[in-house]
């Protein structure tokens, strides 16, 4: 039977195992050769690191093929388990078969045992998940995810399949990615020299998502607590390490609440996920620790054990006017933070998670609830250390007159909102909500420097591959 390494080097691996015949699959990660046997280390992704295993060279095929596997090479060995000798606690494999499965060419294999850059191992996207790193994220990854459903579901949140093709900009910056069948040759014209696009596949333009959000409140207008998780679109031209043409997102909608719920529900969330994290990752967060990001464990205790800071706009650019720094955007009210704002405000003057709120309403969306003040409205930001924005929310606007205003204030369509507006003539209530990047919560969690190696694909300015 097979077994997955994760099972043998749980703590009660060896009142299982030892003296058991049993079989591991995985592929070679490193092979020394000694004068009557062959140390195998052996990885199969389940968990980060190897299992050894012993080959003696009375084993079928060893001398023309065991003692010459390189690394990469992928192989079944059976054996009984023992515990090493030099190292109590530690169990290993005496190999009495080895299969092997397919072999790996050294001479051309770009997986060599040296330390590669990110960068590099980007080119490689097909082979890079057998590396440490990228095993190791992929892994977060999946508790993240795996926690995000928990918490959720905990809390009898609905999980809602938003649409990724819409026809409707929720954020209204324009960054979408058109979805289209017309010949891009030779698109069919209107008379008047325009794409026509009652030729085109919807009938109407239409573009991939760029948040489920105003789906989302659909369903929580109906079913009180709902949360879509899925992939989001967008066409800005961000060469950063923060930002991604395709990445998912993570977006609750609760009815009945205001942006003081919201508030509390993000911080519980965070602490959830990153709880979940340093409890069942313990392996890959220690290495993360060690030898991508010192300090990033402890730094994410101290989110967990810390209560989030709660300030307004206006305070965070006073305390930034008042800064001293020489900012490459100097500060004004009025203006949208910048990463360096952002910065300053979670790792030098709070020193903890921030979350902002009531922004100038000229440089939010149309949803986001007009405060009373006429001025600001009520939205949130959440702010950590290292990544600044990771999490982009607001009451919304659930005041059908309010709402109609500033939809013809900002010039957009109310045809098109026809739906989201009835929302507000039927039966409306307060609700709120928020959209968490997925990818720099990883970032986060991973202390990774790069948005573009915590997704598996990743996709930005110049790049699809794989
Ligand atoms: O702040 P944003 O634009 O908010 C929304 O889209 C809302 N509709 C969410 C909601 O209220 N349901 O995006 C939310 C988060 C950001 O805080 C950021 O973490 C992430 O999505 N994000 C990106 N992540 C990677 N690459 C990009 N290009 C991103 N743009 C936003
Ligand atoms: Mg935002």
């Amino acid at each position: 039977m097979r077994i997955k390494i994760k099972q043998l080097k749980s703590s009660d691996a060896a009142n299982r195992f030892l003296g058991k015949e049993i079989t591991i699959k995985g592929w070679v990660r490193t092979l020394r050769e000694q004068k009557a046997f062959s140390f195998i280390e052996v990885n199969d992704g389940s968990t980060l690191t190897n299992f050894q295993v012993i080959a003696d060279s009375n084993i079928d095929e060893y001398e023309r093929t065991i003692r010459r596997l390189g690394t990469g090479a992928s192989l079944a060995a059976t054996g009984t388990i023992v515990e090493n000798p030099d190292k109590k606690g530690v169990l290993e494999m005496h190999a009495t078969a080895i299969e092997v499965i397919g072999t790996c060419d050294q001479e051309s294999y770009p997986l060599q045992k040296k330390r590669h850059s990110f960068e590099f191992l980007r080119s490689i996207a097909h082979l890079r998940p057998r590396t440490n790193s990228i095993g190791a994220v992929a892994r977060v990854r999946n508790a993240l995810a795996f926690a995000t459903h928990l918490f959720f579901q905990e809390r009898g949140f609905c999980y809602v399949h938003t649409p990724i093709i819409t026809a409707s900009d929720c954020e209204g910056a324009g960054q979408m990615f058109q979805v289209t069948t017309l010949d891009m040759d030779a698109p069919a014209k209107t008379p008047d020299g325009k794409v026509d696009y009652a030729s085109d596949f919807f009938k109407k333009p239409a573009y991939l998502t760029v948040s489920g959000q105003l789906e989302g409140e659909i369903y929580a207008t109906a079913l009180s607590d709902i949360y879509t998780f899925g992939p989001t679109f967008r066409a800005e031209n961000s060469n950063t390490a923060r930002h991604l043409a395709e990445f998912w997102m993570i977006e609750p909608e609760m009815a009945f609440a205001d942006i003081t719920d919201n508030m509390d529900n993000v911080e519980a969330y965070l602490k959830y996920v990153l709880k979940y994290v340093v409890d069942n990752c313990r392996e890959d967060m220690y290495f993360f620790n060690k030898y991508i990001s010192p300090g990033v464990m402890e730094q994410i205790e101290q989110v967990i054990n810390t209560p989030f800071e709660r300030t307004s706009y206006t305070f965070a650019v006073r305390i930034l006017e008042k800064s001293g720094e020489n900012f490459e955007f100097p500060i004004k009210w009025g203006m949208d933070l910048q990463s360096e704002h952002e910065r300053y405000l979670v790792e030098k003057y709070f020193q903890k998670p921030v979350i902002i709120t009531d922004y100038p309403k000229d440089i939010k969306a149309f949803y986001m609830r007009e405060n009373d003040d006429g001025k600001t409205v009520a939205a949130m930001d959440v702010l950590v250390p290292r990544i600044g924005e990771i999490v982009g929310g607001s009451q919304r606007e659930e005041r059908l007159d309010v709402l109609e205003e500033k939809l013809d204030r900002m010039g957009l369509p109310k045809e098109s909102y026809w739906w989201y507006l009835e929302l507000r003539k039927y039966g409306t209530v307060p609700h709120a909500g928020y959209g968490v990047g997925f990818e720099r919560l990883i970032r986060f969690v991973t202390g990774m420097e790069n948005i573009r190696d915590v997704i598996p694909f990743p996709r930005f300015p110049g790049y699809a591959d794989f």
